[in-house]
């Protein structure tokens, strides 16, 4: 064994100088299991669907008497794809669309266009397509052209079992009021929610917490309530609204601040989402990790007024935003999916993994159709984009331990742009179990990762890996294929695992 030992230095050491470089150098991951850390919270895979672009209409709302196979109007094909996501929580109806949105005219029998907006997907639509995949309602409210009255009547209307305006819910045909999870106080109230400035959105936001009401008594967690929060690096509503939040009185509360963030190499979006090389590949991930810093930055000014975490950050808004499709109406934020938004998803997850006591919830830009989207239609067809992958392979994650790992990522440069060269997480699941996501940036060589495995008794190491062709490569309607997940196994032997996975690409393993 001495002997074996002592050869295969001798042949590393003659060997490593001429066959490997900084670029394929093993990375040493250490793991310990019996440092556990946050929970990470499941509502950090949450999604946002909005009222813009074929987000709502054509990507989940078909109508009932539509030859597309649909429940209740709801297609059947982007329900299943979902619930096999877990989705925790659905943000709706907007973003900016919210801050117009007038829910009286989207319910009950005869409906209400308003300009662009048939309103035949209401509030009624909205909750039986929640129920349906299984997630959680985020109700962000009218808080810049409405009134208090306006969203207290809404709350009363979704939430009330049959007083008052559950009534009119009753015989619009749901007897039972609906659960409301989180309430959104408003949207980027800096600018489309109204620009206000931040002293002014204060007091408004106030007014919103205490009148609006969650009435459902059977409700198995209390509503949540989120504030507007900072644009981008501007600390004035992290700084005034957390300041307001220490000094408050019984009257009003928030649980969460929001914060959007997206990563667009540099505004206006004008980055291509398809035909795009190395350089746009690195251009748009090292954009994408600003998130870290963003959520360093506010949760800093957070930690000032509340040292003990009670009000969470909600990135209620994240991803990736691009030129639009070529064709496409620009305003309706089409933009195909490649395998450079897998790794800006299992980045971003990563980021939040690492904040999770403070970041705990976050919501995907956007669902269908728009932005960085889970799934894409077209007419009758579907497809699963590569970030819709990653959501998929990160299930395990959900309310999973955050598991410390130590580890060197190294760098990784091209055409003058630098990044770490791999990225990972860990974290132990409610059965015990223990998974390690394993992120390779570097688009030109594999990667291979030494894992000591201290305190954890596997034999082997099973999952996932999400790789391309081509780091622009996409599926598409006619091959919706081409970046689809790979069964993986590792060896796991006297407490180390050893993988090595291709280059930029995403790989998920269970430790057994
Ligand atoms: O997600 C698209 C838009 O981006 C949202 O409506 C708005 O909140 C943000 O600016």
């Amino acid at each position: 064994m001495r002997l074996l030992s002592s050869a295969a230095a001798i042949a590393a050491a003659l060997i490593l100088p001429v066959a490997t470089h900084a670029a394929d150098a093993p990375v040493q991951l250490t793991l310990d299991a019996s440092k556990p850390g946050t929970v990470i919270d499941r509502n950090i895979f949450g999604q946002f669907a909005e009222h813009l672009g074929s987000g709502i209409y054509g990507g989940i709302w078909v109508g009932r008497d539509s030859t597309i196979p649909n429940t209740r109007g709801i297609r059947k094909d982007v329900v299943v794809a979902l619930k096999a996501l877990k989705v925790p929580n659905v943000r709706w109806p907007g973003g900016c669309f919210a801050d117009q949105y007038n829910w009286r005219r989207g319910v009950g029998p005869e409906r209400k266009p308003a300009v662009g907006e048939p309103n035949t997907f209401g509030t009624d639509e909205f909750m039986d397509f929640a129920h349906q995949i299984g997630a959680d309602a985020f109700v962000s409210v009218n808080l810049g052209s409405g009134t208090a009255m306006e969203a207290a009547e809404w709350f009363e209307y979704m939430t009330s079992p049959t007083e008052g305006l559950g009534a009119e819910r009753a015989k619009n045909g749901h007897p039972e009021p609906y659960k409301v999870a989180v309430l959104g106080l408003g949207n980027e109230s800096w600018d489309c929610g109204g620009s206000m400035s931040a002293d002014f959105y204060v007091n408004e936001m106030k007014r919103f917490s205490h009148f609006v009401h969650n009435f459902n008594p059977t409700a198995n967690q209390p509503m949540k309530r989120v504030a507007v929060g900072p644009n981008g690096d501007d600390p004035s509503y992290t700084e005034a609204v957390m300041k307001a939040w220490s000094a408050r009185s019984f009257s009003w509360n928030i649980e969460g601040l929001s914060l959007h963030f997206y990563a667009t190499g540099g505004w206006p979006p004008h980055l291509s989402d398809t035909g795009f090389g190395e350089k746009d590949y690195a251009v748009l991930l090292k954009d994408s990790i600003r998130l870290d810093g963003m959520i360093k930055t506010h949760s800093a000014i957070m930690d000032k007024y509340d040292p003990e975490k009670k009000v969470a950050l909600v990135v209620d808004e994240w991803g990736s935003w691009l030129a639009p499709t070529p064709g496409s109406n620009p305003g309706a934020l089409a933009q195909q999916n490649s395998q450079r938004d897998a790794m800006v998803a299992a980045l971003g997850l990563n980021i939040f993994a690492r904040h999770a006591d403070r970041v705990r919830m976050a919501n995907i830009a956007q669902m269908v159709n728009v932005l960085q989207a889970m799934i894409l239609t077209d007419k009758d067809k579907m497809l699963l984009t590569p970030t819709y992958h990653v959501f998929h392979m990160y299930v395990p994650f959900q309310d999973a331990t955050f598991v410390p790992l130590t580890f060197d990522a190294g760098t990784y440069t091209t055409n003058g742009v630098t990044l770490p060269r791999v990225d990972a997480i860990a974290a132990k699941d409610k059965a015990g179990k223990i998974w390690i996501a394993v992120t390779n940036i570097d688009p030109k060589s594999p990667a291979t990762f030494h894992v000591s495995l201290a305190g954890v008794k596997a034999k082997t190491a099973s999952g996932q890996t999400l790789s391309a062709p081509k780091v622009d490569s996409v599926n598409t309607f006619a091959a919706p294929n081409t970046v689809a997940p790979k069964a993986v196994s590792a060896k796991v032997a006297d407490g180390k695992m050893t993988i090595t996975v291709a280059p930029a690409s995403v790989t998920v393993l269970g430790l057994e």
